[in-house]
């Protein structure tokens, strides 16, 4: 079995401004106190620390929001209190997701300074009418400076960017993507837009504003991404991302793997053995909620609920078969107690590896690439 990893996810949840397809935990607020908020991500990793006492720390991963708006010296803080809370590994992975704003990009080498060894920016297009069309505060000149000084601060770095968009052509998708990839060093996300509940596209797209690729081609668009990205050898290794091998995002794998990570800041969700048992953690989703708890309480968990036997199977195939590697059967053994053929629908199985949407051997239950793309229908047929 892989050595399982142990990662701790920080939640910053600030924005500039709120972009109108992200239903992320993301706000905007006209000034905050950063020097409370250090204190308070301090006393949350605290707190998470005697709930998981001496497990070393394989990756650590600021999310947003946008921790490109932390002050360097908050984010050195937290990789300085993790450092003395839980041994970590030489190797250890810290990556943190910035935006491709000038001025952050400013401040790229006080992250590197601060510990940080891998950035993902949040590029999302590389076509100036799509930036304004997705309301991102930066344009294409910026995107590609800070793509630049990216490369040269951090070993590893890795860009997002968002497709299917109003009036994409596989034409105009290959076009952007070769762009893309003379830039890219190892790891890409590439993430089909989607229309969320609650967000200003929402309301937009149901009143007709704009229309998005229809489902033949969005499959074309999405097709096209993964045969694209496999010739120059950054095949997906999980339904969005590529990576060359050894480029994977380790944190990203502790997710998939369902390995357990620690989430702290406000809406970040964990999940810990304990004792036999997978703990599912959650914090207060709202910024102040969380603030005030950690402050008087002294952590800013809201719930935190042992995974019922059934629920742990759906994560645990949820998780691992968006993997091309699909979900080690010795792993799958571990955290449930069954082999994957004893605790799957027999019959749907039989059906779903029939129709060449599963493999399982003896070491991996895999989803092919035709399962892959739907997952959803897949995971109702294995379920017993
Ligand atoms: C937490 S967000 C981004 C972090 C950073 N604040 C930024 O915007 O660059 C992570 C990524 O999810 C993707 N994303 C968010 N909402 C999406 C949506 N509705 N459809 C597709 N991709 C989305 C974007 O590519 C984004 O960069
Ligand atoms: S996409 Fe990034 S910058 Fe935009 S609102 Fe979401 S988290 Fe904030």
């Amino acid at each position: 079995m892989t050595t399982p990893g142990f990662g701790i996810y920080v939640h910053w949840p600030f924005c500039r401004s709120k972009c109108p397809y992200c239903d992320f935990n993301s706000h905007v607020r006209a000034e905050i106190d950063e020097a409370r908020w250090r204190r308070a991500l301090l006393g949350d990793l605290t707190h998470a620390a005697t709930l998981t006492p001496r497990r070393r720390v394989t990756s650590i991963f600021f999310g947003g929001g946008t921790p490109s708006l932390m002050d360097p010296r908050t984010t050195a803080a937290v990789i300085d209190k993790i450092a003395a809370l839980w041994p970590v590994a030489e190797d250890v992975e810290i990556s943190l997701e910035a935006n491709p704003n000038s001025v952050e990009a400013q401040r790229f080498r006080g992250f590197r300074a601060a510990g940080v060894n891998r950035v993902s920016l949040g590029i999302q297009s590389l076509v100036p009418a799509d930036l304004s069309f997705l309301g991102r505060t930066h344009d294409v000149d910026e995107a590609k400076a800070a793509i630049a000084i990216a490369t040269a601060t951090f070993e590893r770095f890795s860009f997002d960017l968002i497709y299917a968009r109003p009036g994409q052509t596989t034409a105009s998708w290959a076009a952007e993507l070769r762009e893309a990839l003379d830039r890219a060093v190892g790891h890409l996300s590439l993430y089909q837009l989607t229309i969320e509940p609650g967000t200003a596209f929402h309301n937009s797209y149901a009143r007709g504003n704009f229309a998005l690729p229809d489902d033949e081609l969005a499959g074309a668009l999405y097709e096209q991404t993964q045969a694209f990205l496999a010739d120059v050898g950054m095949p997906a290794y999980e339904i969005s991302n590529h990576a060359l091998p050894g480029q994977e995002s380790r944190h990203n794998l502790t997710y998939w793997r369902y390995d357990d990570y620690v989430g702290v800041g406000p809406g970040a969700h964990g999940r810990l053995s304990i004792a036999g048992e997978k703990i599912a953690t959650t914090c207060h989703r709202s910024p102040e909620a969380w603030l005030s708890a950690v402050e008087t309480v002294g952590h800013g968990l809201d719930s935190q609920i042992a995974v019922a036997p059934d629920e742990r199977l759906i994560e645990v195939l949820m998780m691992g078969l968006r993997l091309a590697e699909g979900i080690e059967v010795d792993r799958f053994v571990n955290e449930l107690g069954r082999q994957p053929a004893a605790a799957l629908n027999p019959k749907g199985l039989a059906l779903m590896i029939d129709l060449g949407f599963i493999t399982l051997d003896s070491r991996h239950l895999k989803a092919t690439v035709d399962g892959r793309q739907r997952l959803n229908s897949v995971l109702e047929q294995l379920l017993p």
